[in-house]
């Protein structure tokens, strides 16, 4: 396999997310760019003349993901698309990349990708094509604006970055230092994707709740701000924002859950630990009381708030009594969802050369056992909701006729069966049943027919 194998001037393209939403939010920004282009996408699949994958490079399983994805881009008759590695890992390994693997033609950087249509040519030449600059000027400004969506809900990048450096994470090297989007980008940004169709927004940022930024009268603004403004929009009806850190949960942005109805009462806010001296190791700079104040807080400004966190099991030194108070932070708080991981240590973090790496078999219990924790709670949380009338927004066909799910207020997934209503449809439903990971309704008018 060889360079010369891959399309010259690709007319179609498939791009293909791992990792986080602002990942999703990259590729979808890239396929419309491409897209304007005159570029058409194509299914899965190595059949595309261009395939991007837009890597992830937080754990080390999500990048042998990638190499192995990258292994299998060969087509029966033994040719092979363009392969483009975007993201993080882009980010990450730089040229390092081509080394490794030498059927990838552009190696592109989170920051760097309304680059891309030159390095598509320039790969098209032969030529290197890798660009993993942190430019001051920001891609955003270089990108087409948002087209019409296929779906009612959308993510919205507000800021990008991470300034906190906890000692086992490679964000703030992939994706440089914090940095807001202006507040008239956002907004107009939003109302793009209204027009197009959009009735919930999801705010993205590693630390989302860090943004700033002057509003249009020169007024200093936090996240709150910017929140109460988009609510403005007529036809939004929801919004929600991801990831935050505890340390930037403001007054106001507390308030705001008791204000704003269309900012909905769900709060995804990692711990990582139960243990104070793991979060320090953790260079997470908040404590385990701290963490809890701020729940209790949240909580008193809007009581049906669902909390959602993350987790890391086997930090370097975590003992089994350390290991413990993370299993209690969950029975504290009764999270509706989480997500947990063992750690995986990352080349160039502060944590990789820590004493005390801890077994994988080690990891794989306590894992087991905090899963275990977690789920318990979510299926409390979820049978709290049978009984309750509540709206859901229609995002998609289930599996059977007239089958469409939607989403509660507290992100819970609710199948309805109603073949008079479409995606898109805000409708008022009854929860009936509840499992694990999904919900089951029934229109609320149903009961008075
Ligand atoms: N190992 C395991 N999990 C990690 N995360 C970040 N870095 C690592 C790592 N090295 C987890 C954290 C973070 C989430 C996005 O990924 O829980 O909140
Ligand atoms: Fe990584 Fe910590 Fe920044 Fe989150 S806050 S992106 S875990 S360094």
């Amino acid at each position: 396999m060889n360079r010369n194998d891959a399309p010259k001037t690709p007319a179609t393209f498939h791009v293909k997310s791992f990792g986080c939403q602002m990942n999703v939010y990259d590729g979808e920004r890239m396929a419309e760019m491409l897209g304007a282009r005159g570029m058409t996408a194509a299914a899965e699949g190595v059949d595309a003349d261009l395939v991007i994958l837009n890597t992830c490079h937080i754990r080390e399983k999500a990048v042998d993901k990638v190499y192995s994805d990258i292994g299998r881009m060969t087509r029966d008759d033994g040719t092979r698309p363009m392969i483009a590695v975007a993201g993080c890992v882009a980010q990450a390994e730089g040229s390092e990349i081509s080394r490794r693997a030498r059927n990838v033609d552009i190696v592109v950087g989170p920051q760097a990708y309304h680059r891309l249509p030159d390095l598509i040519d320039r790969a098209g030449r032969g030529e290197a094509a890798v660009d993993t600059d942190m430019p001051a000027a920001s891609k955003f400004g270089a990108l087409p604006a948002r087209s019409k969506q296929a779906r009612p809900t959308a993510f919205l990048t507000i800021m990008e970055g991470c300034d906190k450096f906890c000692t086992y994470c490679v964000v703030p090297y992939t994706r440089g230092a914090e940095i807001s989007r202006s507040w008239n980008a956002i907004l107009d940004e939003a109302k793009a994707l209204v027009d197009g169709g959009v009735r919930e927004i999801t705010l993205l940022g590693q630390n989302v709740n860090a943004w700033t930024g002057e509003d249009d009268r020169g007024r200093m603004q936090g996240m709150d701000g910017l929140v109460r403004e988009l609510a403005k929009i007529s036809g939004l009806a929801r919004i929600r924002y991801t990831t935050s850190h505890p340390n930037d949960m403001s007054d106001g942005l507390i308030a705001a859950h008791g204000e704003e109805p269309k900012l909905m009462p769900f709060l995804h806010l990692p711990v990582q630990s139960g243990n104070d001296r793991i979060l320090k190791a953790m260079n997470r700079s908040h404590s385990v009381d701290s963490y809890l104040r701020i729940i209790e807080r949240v909580r008193e400004m809007r009581p049906d708030i669902a909390l959602s966190g993350d987790f890391i099991v086997g930090f370097p030194g975590e003992s089994d009594a350390e290991f413990e108070d993370t299993l209690r932070i969950v029975d504290q708080v009764r999270y509706a969802q989480c997500y947990s991981f063992k750690y995986s240590s990352r080349p160039g973090t502060p944590a990789a050369d820590m004493d005390g790496q801890i077994a994988a078999e080690v990891m794989d219990e306590r894992l087991a056992r905090l899963q275990a924790a977690i789920n318990r709670h979510q299926v409390t949380f979820n049978s709290a909701t049978v009984g309750r009338s509540t709206n859901i927004l229609l995002e998609r066909k289930g599996r059977y006729p007239g089958q469409l799910i939607g989403k509660s207020p507290w992100l819970q997934s609710v199948h309805i069966t109603a073949p008079e209503l479409g995606i898109g449809d805000m409708v008022e439903v009854e929860i009936i049943s509840a499992g694990p990971n999904s919900l089951a309704g029934q229109p609320s008018r149903r009961k008075a027919a």
